[in-house]
């Protein structure tokens, strides 16, 4: 059976295993990522838009940012629709100069895939990594597939970017593991118009008839959500059955721009945490080890968070045999996972109807959202989140 060496074997080419594999060239340190889908597949998956300041300095401190620099859209806050009113959260003000960029998860994957492969670094397409062993032992191998064959990478340490539906969680043993998580009673269905959105920022609105959120993927490219019942068939909807919809639950005068629809899909909605984040030679980050609804638009956000602290603590361990921060990486990324998770599960039963909601439990929603418009302090306390929370510690 083949068999190749690396110091970090990389297991999944989503955000957190590229930036992962960027940050760790640029100190010197070798890796493989290892991705079980091929490249087009890689390429063209549609995900979140939104990204914290900490996410963008990070992909341009790594050399990762020069098309984000180029093809992003900074904003400088967010609309509130409720109650037929329309509120703006200036952002920018409440946290005395943060601001949150639009640009595509998908893009800045493509982005990171293009750099790796023109600096003729090793990432394997379609080699999916089946079995994970020695993870007590000095070298750890990652089994995998690859053009046909069972390989084995063997390497000092394994980094789970895997996601959700990866093999890595699953090799930290039931004894030490726990998982925390709670399926929401609805889903998003979200669509992708060649039309330039009505509103230059992004929209988060509460209606009766449900949560609807506009965002955008560029100048002439609208990205609009509907909230849905998890079973929906969002093949039934016609375009102008989702912008009827969609105008009715944003209000307060909101036309949406019509376009076609280039690309539909459904996401259920999910909060999921496994903890320790380490195992032996194992370290998860990212959709590997937590998800979030992605009402907050966090989801990518955590994971670059992972990502920079594993990124320093593989350095400081090669660079000055130093291996504090690779000890203390899972307790250091639950403070802040547990942080985000709370924020995107308020955000999102704040703005969400559920099923059998009562009339008590709307109120109070609107109430909630009222004190966020209405009060410095409210408002402060969701900005400082939106933009993203800083570290304890400098990394
Ligand atoms: N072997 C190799 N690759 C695998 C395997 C496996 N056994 N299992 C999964 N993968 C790959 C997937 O095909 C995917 O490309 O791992 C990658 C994981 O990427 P993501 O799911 O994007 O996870 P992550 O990098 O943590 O980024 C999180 O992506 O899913 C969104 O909403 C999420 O925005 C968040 C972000
Ligand atoms: C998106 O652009 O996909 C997006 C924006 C804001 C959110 C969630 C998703 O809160």
């Amino acid at each position: 059976m083949k068999k190749i060496k690396t110091q970090v074997g990389i297991i999944g080419a989503g955000p957190a295993g590229l930036l992962l594999a960027q940050m760790l060239y640029n100190r010197g340190i070798e890796s493989v990522i290892l991705e079980s889908r091929d490249r087009a597949y890689v390429r063209a998956r549609l995900r979140a838009g939104v990204q914290e300041q900490n996410t963008v300095d990070t992909f341009i401190k790594e050399g990762v940012g020069e098309k984000l620099q180029k093809n992003s859209m900074v904003h400088k806050g967010i609309y509130l629709h409720f109650n037929n009113e329309k509120h703006y959260l200036n952002v920018e003000e409440l946290t005395g100069g943060k601001v949150v960029t639009v640009y595509g998860q998908q893009q800045v994957t493509c982005d990171m895939i293009d750099i790796r492969e023109a600096n003729g670094l090793p990432l394997l397409f379609e080699a999916k990594a089946n079995k994970i062993t020695d993870l007590r032992e000095k070298n750890s191998q990652i089994h995998f597939t690859h053009e046909g064959e069972k390989k084995v990478l063997e390497c000092d340490f394994i980094a789970g970017c895997d996601g959700f539906h990866g093999i890595s969680r699953k090799h930290i043993p039931k004894k030490i593991q726990q998982t925390f998580q709670r399926t929401f009673p609805y889903a998003w269905f979200g669509i992708l118009a060649e039309a330039p959105p009505a509103c230059h920022e992004v929209i988060y609105a509460h209606s009766d008839r449900g949560f609807a959120l506009q965002s955008m993927r560029g100048p002439n490219l609208s990205r609009l959500y509907l909230q849905v019942p998890n079973n929906e068939d969002i093949n039934q909807w016609t375009a102008d059955a989702f912008f009827d919809e969609f105008d009715k639950r944003v209000g307060a005068g909101y036309q949406v721009n019509r376009g076609e629809l280039i690309n539909r899909g459904l996401a259920p909605m999910k909060s999921f945490v496994s903890e320790p984040l380490r195992y032996g030679n194992l370290f998860l980050s990212g959709d590997a080890a937590h998800i979030v609804p992605p009402t907050g638009a966090k989801g990518m956000n955590l994971a670059i968070a992972d990502v920079k602290i594993l990124g320093e603590a593989f350095n400081r361990y090669y660079k000055d045999q130093d291996d504090d921060l690779l000890n203390r990486y899972s307790e250091i990324c639950l403070r802040r996972i547990w942080k985000v998770e709370r924020f995107s599960w308020w955000c999102t039963t704040t703005t969400h109807i559920a099923p059998r909601q009562t009339k008590f439990d709307t109120k109070m929603q609107l109430a909630t959202l009222s004190y966020l418009v209405d009060s410095k302090v409210g408002g402060h306390s969701f900005a400082e989140n939106y933009v993203g929370l800083s570290f304890r510690e400098q990394f």
